[in-house]
């Protein structure tokens, strides 16, 4: 499970201040968040979808407490989906956005984040795609979900994040596996309680499995999201054993996280999207992305010492 103390520090502006100092730390930034800004974004987004792969893009920031702020992150997210559509892109790409980016915190955040959420909707069924409303930490969970359904209303196409970590989510799956849905899994990347989160690998593969099963017997589109070769292969054992073929479900994995099987799965004919994360606020995105792999952790330790 993602490690604690790490996640801690996603939280800590004095933790970022020190660690931008640092030589290291630009080229783990790097690996996971290819471009500060949205042209650099695209860009990648293209090279991605010319060797056969999906993208969803978000422009990380979370945690809003300026409502005008939550002005600003539409705008960039209207700027996005205009740039993906002139370029041709819009058909295999699409956005990811964080609603506590939105002003989900704010006093009155879910109504304020739900019109924001509502005019990037709107934007992208323009530009010809859709949006996924990320899934942060349990103490959201409820509203995010509200705020999904309520766009479902009017955006049928919006898809939404289950993580297979909290208690809760086998029971949201079969709520949310009926048609038109488009259902994210991913295992959970933050650190929550013991009475909201299983607290073993082991308890959330199991939960990961249960929950696959539901969405994919059911009538909408799974998107299996993680990098577990094992989950993997029982995802398409699975998918082949409810009657699925590749575009009526896909596999999504983050940018800089095995490369080489998200090209392999899309030589094989699996529909794979790469979450692409751009912007310049990494901090909270990059200690996740340590936090869920010792390995990453040891090469950044490694790395800060040589430098
Ligand atoms: P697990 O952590 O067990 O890793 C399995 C294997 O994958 C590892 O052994 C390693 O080989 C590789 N791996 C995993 N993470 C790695 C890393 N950081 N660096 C290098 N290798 C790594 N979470 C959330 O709470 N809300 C969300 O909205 C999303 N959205 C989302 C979108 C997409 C497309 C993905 C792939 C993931 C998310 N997540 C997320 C993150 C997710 O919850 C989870 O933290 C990570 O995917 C890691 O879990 P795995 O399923 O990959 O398994």
């Amino acid at each position: 499970m993602p490690n604690r103390a790490l996640l801690a520090l996603a939280r800590s502006d004095r933790a970022r201040d020190l660690a931008l100092q640092l030589p290291a730390t630009r080229a783990m930034v790097r690996r996971f968040v290819p471009g500060e800004t949205r042209t650099a974004a695209v860009e990648v987004a293209a090279g991605l979808v010319a060797e056969g792969l999906r993208v969803t893009l978000d422009r990380l920031g979370e945690d809003t407490t300026e409502r005008r702020h939550a002005h600003r992150v539409e705008a960039e997210y209207a700027a996005l989906l205009g740039e993906l559509a002139r370029r041709g892109l819009a058909r295999h790409t699409e956005v990811s956005v964080k609603l506590t980016a939105l002003g989900l915190r704010l006093p009155g955040g879910e109504e304020i984040a739900t019109m924001h959420a509502r005019s990037i909707c709107e934007t992208a069924r323009t530009a010809g795609t859709t949006v996924t409303l990320d899934m942060e930490d349990h103490t959201v969970t409820a509203a995010t979900l509200r705020v999904l359904r309520a766009l479902r209303a009017e955006f049928p196409e919006t898809g939404g994040v289950l993580q297979a970590y909290l208690r809760r989510t086998p029971a949201d799956c079969r709520t949310l596996s009926g048609p038109g849905s488009r259902i994210r899994l991913c295992k959970g990347a933050y650190d929550e309680p013991a009475d909201v989160a299983f607290a073993s690998r082991h308890e959330v593969d199991l939960s990961y499995v249960a929950c696959l099963r539901t969405l994919l017997a059911g009538e909408g589109y799974p998107m299996v999201a993680t990098h577990d070769p094992r989950i993997i292969a029982i995802a398409r054992h699975l998918a082949e054993r409810h009657g699925r073929v590749p575009g009526d479900h896909e596999f999504q994995m983050l940018y800089g996280v095995r490369p080489d099987e998200q090209r392999r799965l899309a030589a094989e004919g699996e529909t794979v999207r790469v979450y692409l994360p751009y912007g310049e606020e990494w901090w909270g995105y990059l200690t996740r992305r340590l936090a869920e792999r010792p390995a990453n952790l040891s090469f950044f330790v490694r790395s800060l010492l040589s430098s």
